[in-house]
């Protein structure tokens, strides 16, 4: 069997205000899988991300990139992910060729290998025309595929996407879509989260559910699909498709829905 990207194992995390983000949290990401973490707001998808790419502590468990342990190796685990993080990141005074080129330099890349790189990188993405303009006068949208560019210019393995199309009009999303896909052909693996459900269908193979800080499903989106209780969700009288109602019969008693609140 072939070294996973990513291995998690056990993974605990209670932050210092004693909030318990993850209560042993195991996953395989395959190598070279398009894969969802799905999962309702404030289930612990962006902590889980957050420790993989060493950005938080974890409390216990252990993770492996590509076999190699983020405590013992974390140098060489580094250099296999790019990172598309939820909140924008960057300087917005910095303009978009600079946020890339200096990314590089973080790892490594001389500038005259970068300059050319980060340049075809914004051009693929749409951004061609503003890679020397300021990168707060870029637009949401924009702003996003600036974080992809970003997350790409050191050839990374394995690229995560925490959120990456949120806000972004349907056409670009898309557009998206088909670059990642474009990606994932040359053998990146791909870890991605969204609350769109159905961009979760349309491009990944395997598909994890997490819920209050606990796995809920972990397979492929076929047998996550399966699933379905059509009777059931008659009944119910959901209007929702097969996925969103499989997604809501794992998640429903999520404790940061308004409802739960009442
Ligand atoms: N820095 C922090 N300090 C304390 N608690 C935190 C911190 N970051 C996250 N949490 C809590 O940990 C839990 C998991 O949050 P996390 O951001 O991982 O969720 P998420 O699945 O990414 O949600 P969303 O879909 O809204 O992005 C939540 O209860 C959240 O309030
Ligand atoms: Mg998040």
């Amino acid at each position: 069997m072939t070294t996973p990207a990513l291995e998690i194992q056990d993974l605990k995390k209670t932050y210092a205000t004693g909030t318990i983000a993850l209560k042993g949290v195991s996953l395989t990401v395959p190598m070279g899988d398009f894969f969802a973490l799905l999962g309702p707001n404030g289930a612990g998808k962006t902590t889980i991300i957050g420790i993989v790419t060493s950005l938080i502590n974890k409390t216990s468990g252990s993770v492996k990139i590509f076999g190699h342990d983020i405590d013992k190796e974390f140098e060489k685990a580094k250099t296999y992910i790019g990172l598309v993080g939820q909140e924008l990141n960057f300087n917005p005074f910095e303009k978009p060729l600079d946020v890339v080129v200096n990314q590089g330099g973080y790892y490594g890349i001389p500038r005259s290998i970068a300059m050319p790189r980060a340049k075809k990188l914004l051009t693929d993405l749409g951004l061609g025309e503003k890679m020397t303009k300021p990168a707060m006068t870029l637009s949401g949208g924009m702003k996003r595929r600036l974080m992809i560019a970003r997350a790409l210019i050191h050839s990374p393995r394995f690229l995560i996407l925490d959120e990456p199309t949120a806000g972004v009009d349907v056409e670009l999303r898309r557009s998206m879509w088909e670059y990642l896909r474009g990606i994932t052909e040359q053998g990146v693996t791909i870890l991605l989260t969204t609350h769109y459900l159905e961009e979760a269908e349309q491009l990944c193979k395997h598909v994890a559910i997490i819920n209050k800080g606990e796995i809920a499903f972990s397979g492929t989106m076929q047998d996550l699909l399966a699933m379905h209780d059509e009777k059931g969700s008659a009944k119910e009288g959901y209007r929702g498709s097969k996925l969103e109602e499989v997604f809501l019969n794992l998640t429903s008693d999520s404790a940061d829905s308004p409802q739960a609140e009442k």
